[in-house]
C-alpha cells in the first residue's frame, strides 16, 4: 500500500478499504495532464521563490523523464498506489530525492484532480469536435452528389412530400453543426484554471495563479476556491452535449437500418461495415448502426450517473466526486468511437437512387402539389384539398398514381385539370418549386450548401 498520508493514523488501512478507495485503475489515464499541471506548478513555485531554481529544475526534469518513460514503456504505472497523483510523486521522489517532496507545496489533490480532469476533458471536447467536423464533411459530399436524388419525405413514417437525399442529409448537417457549436460553448465556459484553489480555501503561499492559468492555456484562474474544487458542471455540460450527439446519431442510425431493410432498399451498405448471421446465410446486418443506437442508452446513463452523484453534495470536495471519472471516460470513449464508426459507415454507403425515386412516386407524395395546381387555376385551397382527396381515393381503387391517370379521368373529378397537370406533379417539379430558403429545391439547396462550405473552411 502506497499512500500520501498516514501521519495521524496508528493503524494500516484495511486492504479492502484501500482497494475500494483507490482510483489509480482509472485515473491513470490522467498521467499526461497530471504531469503537465505539476510542471507548471513547480515552475510557478520557482518563479515565486518558494522553490529554489535547482529544485525547480530537478522537479521538472524528473517529471519529464517519468512521462517519457511511461510513453516508451520503460516505466509501468504501478497500480498498488492509491491514485495517479501518488504514483507520480513517489516515482519523482525516488528519482530526484528530497526536492520531489516539495512539489506538492501550495497544492492539494483536490485542486490537482480538478485541474487534471479539466485539462483532460478540454482535450476530449476538442477531439470530439474534430470527429464531428469529419462527419460534416462526409455529409456535404453526399449532399453535393444528390441534389437531384428524389426520395419521399416522411411524417408519421408515412410518405408525405417528395424531397431529395441532399435535403435529408442537410437536416443531419444542421444537427451535427449545432453539436459542434455546443462544444465551442462548453470550451469557452470551462476554460478557467482551478489550480491554486488548494484543498478548498486557497493557500498562504504567494502563488501566481495568473501564470499557471496562462501556461496551461486557460483564459484565467477560477475566482472562488470552493467552487474550483467542487465544480463538475463542465463535465455535466459535456456529457449532455454528448448525449445529444448520440441522440442525433441514433435517429440517423434508425433511418439507416430502415433504409437497409428489404422493404426499403434505399441503400446498400458496404461489406466492410456489415456483419453476417451464423445461421442465416442470406443476412447482411447493419450492426454498426444498431450498436450506435444501443450505445446511446449507455451515454445517457453516464450523464444520469454523474447528475445523481452530484445532486446532494455539500461544499466543497467530497470523495463522491471520484465517481465522475469512470462515467465520464466511458462516455468520452463511447461517443468518439460511435462518431468515427458511423462516419466510416456513412461514407461507404451506396444510395439506390432508382429505389428512392420509385418510392417517392408511390404514396401520393405529389398530392399537395396537385392541390396547389388547382389553387393556381383559381380553386380555393380547401376545395382543392377535397378534390385531390377524391382523386387519391380513385387512384387507390384503381391501384394507380396521380401522374399515371389519363386526363379524362382526372377531368371527371374536376374540370380544372388540364394537360399541364402532369408537369406540375412530376417529382422534379414538386421538388424544384420548393425554393424558399431551407426547402429542398435545387437553387435553395445550393445556397445553403455554399453557407455550409464557407463554415467548414
Ligand atoms: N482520486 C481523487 C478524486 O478523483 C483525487 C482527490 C482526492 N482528494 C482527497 N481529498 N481525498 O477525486
Amino acid at each position: 500500500m502506497a499512500q500520501l498520508w498516514g501521519g495521524r493514523f496508528t493503524k494500516e488501512t484495511d486492504k479492502l478499504v484501500y482497494a475500494f478507495n483507490a482510483s489509480i485503475g482509472f485515473d491513470k489515464r490522467l498521467l499526461t495532464q497530471d504531469i503537465e499541471g505539476s510542471i507548471v506548478h513547480a515552475r510557478m513555485l520557482g518563479n515565486q521563490g518558494i522553490l529554489t531554481q535547482k529544485e525547480t529544475e530537478e522537479i521538472t526534469g524528473g517529471l519529464v523523464s517519468i512521462l517519457e518513460d511511461v510513453e516508451h514503456g520503460k516505466l509501468v504505472i504501478d497500480e498498488s498506489f492509491e491514485d495517479i497523483h501518488s504514483f507520480v510523486e513517489a516515482v519523482l521522489t525516488e528519482r530526484i530525492g528530497e526536492a520531489g517532496k516539495k512539489l506538492h507545496t501550495g497544492r492539494s489533490r483536490n485542486d490537482q484532480v480538478a485541474l487534471d480532469m479539466r485539462l483532460y476533458t478540454r482535450y476530449q471536447v476538442q477531439e470530439t469536435d474534430l470527429l464531428l467536423k469529419r462527419l460534416l464533411e462526409v455529409l456535404i459530399r453526399i449532399m453535393e452528389e444528390n441534389l437531384e436524388t428524389y426520395m419521399p419525405g416522411f411524417t408519421h413514417l408515412q410518405k408525405a412530400q417528395p424531397l431529395t437525399l441532399a435535403h435529408h442529409m442537410g437536416a443531419y448537417f444542421e444537427m451535427f453543426w449545432r453539436d459542434r457549436l455546443r462544444m465551442r460553448d462548453i470550451l469557452e465556459r470551462m476554460n478557467y484554471c482551478p489550480l491554486g484553489a488548494g484543498a478548498l480555501a486557497g493557500t498562504t503561499y504567494p502563488l501566481d495563479r495568473e501564470y499557471t492559468a496562462g501556461e496551461l492555456g486557460f483564459a484565467g484562474p477560477t475566482l472562488n476556491s470552493m467552487d474550483s474544487v467542487s465544480d463538475r458542471d463542465y463535465l455535466l455540460e459535456f456529457l449532455s452535449a454528448l448525449s445529444i450527439v448520440m441522440m442525433h446519431l441514433s435517429r440517423f442510425s434508425e433511418e439507416i437500418i430502415l433504409w437497409n431493410s428489404d422493404e426499403y432498399r434505399f441503400i446498400e451498405m458496404d461489406d466492410a461495415y456489415s456483419t453476417g448471421s451464423s445461421i442465416m446465410p442470406q443476412k447482411k446486418n447493419p450492426d454498426i448502426a444498431e450498436l450506435v443506437r444501443g450505445k446511446t442508452g449507455r451515454v445517457y446513463g453516464d450523464l444520469m450517473a454523474l447528475l445523481t452523484v452530484m445532486k446532494g453534495l455539500p461544499l466543497a470536495y467530497n470523495k463522491d466526486m471520484q465517481e465522475d471519472k469512470e462515467a465520464a471516460f466511458d462516455a468520452f470513449d463511447t461517443v468518439k468511437d460511435c462518431i468515427l464508426l458511423f462516419t466510416g459507415m456513412l461514407d461507404t454507403i451506396k444510395f439506390r437512387k432508382d429505389r428512392m425515386a420509385q418510392s417517392a412516386m408511390k404514396g401520393f407524395t405529389n398530392a399537395t402539389d396537385a392541390a396547389d395546381y388547382l389553387v393556381g387555376k383559381g380553386v380555393p385551397f380547401r376545395e382543392a384539398h377535397g378534390i385531390v382527396g377524391r382523386l387519391v381515393l380513385y387512384c387507390i381503387e384503381k391501384n394507380t398514381s396521380i401522374d399515371a391517370l389519363p386526363l379524362s379521368e382526372m377531368q371527371a373529378i374536376s374540370d380544372k385539370f388540364e394537360e399541364d397537370i402532369y408537369d406540375a406533379v412530376s417529382l422534379k417539379t414538386c421538388v424544384d418549386k420548393r425554393l424558399t430558403i431551407g426547402a429542398p429545391g435545387r437553387e435553395a439547396m445550393e445556397k445553403v450548401i455554399a453557407v455550409y462550405k464557407e463554415y467548414l473552411k
